[in-house]
């Protein structure tokens, strides 16, 4: 079948058979390869990349299953060369440290920051529990979406996806 999609902006119109996972589209063909695998089985939230502004598993998902729709990778946040304030609130407070989850983390925590601002902590936890970091026990990821609210706050920008 015949899909059409656009990725940070850059439209594709691609003939699939339906079997291409998101991720390996992204990673292979678009070498778009801040989007991890880690499971592959819809666990651990690395692959996750928004698809119309929500976070979806591209591990799980398909091309057609993304006709007609806007998809946005971790490559595609951040203007002129900039990082995004949520970018630079995990490099800020530690929150990368190898970085495997992180792509995944920052994608899903952008969706809470544009429904919540000033997400309490426990708020935090539990929005990003599908997503698995082994290395830096979650609490610094915390502080970094509390750190990257507050800067969106006193600067008076907004998440807009
Ligand atoms: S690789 Fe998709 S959820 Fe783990
Ligand atoms: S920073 Fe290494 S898995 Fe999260």
């Amino acid at each position: 079948m015949r899909v059409e999609f656009t990725v940070n902006g850059e439209q594709y119109e691609l003939d699939t058979d339906g079997d291409t996972r998101l991720l390996d589209y992204l990673r292979d063909e678009l070498g778009l390869t801040g989007v991890k695998e880690g499971c592959g089985v819809g666990e651990c939230g690395a692959c996750t990349v928004l698809v119309e502004g929500k976070p979806t598993l591209s591990c799980l998902t398909y091309l057609p299953q993304i006709d007609g729709k806007e998809i946005t990778t971790i490559e595609g946040l951040g203007e002129n060369g900039k990082l995004h304030p949520l970018q630079e609130a995990f490099v800020e407070t530690g929150g990368v440290q190898c970085g495997f989850c992180t792509p995944g983390f920052i994608m899903v925590s952008l969706k809470l920051l544009e429904r919540n601002p000033d997400p309490t902590r426990k708020e935090i936890r539990e929005w990003v529990e599908g997503n698995i970091c082994r290395c830096t026990g979650y609490t610094k990821i915390v502080d970094a979406v509390q750190l990257a609210g507050k800067w969106l706050r006193e600067k008076g920008d907004k998440v807009e996806l």
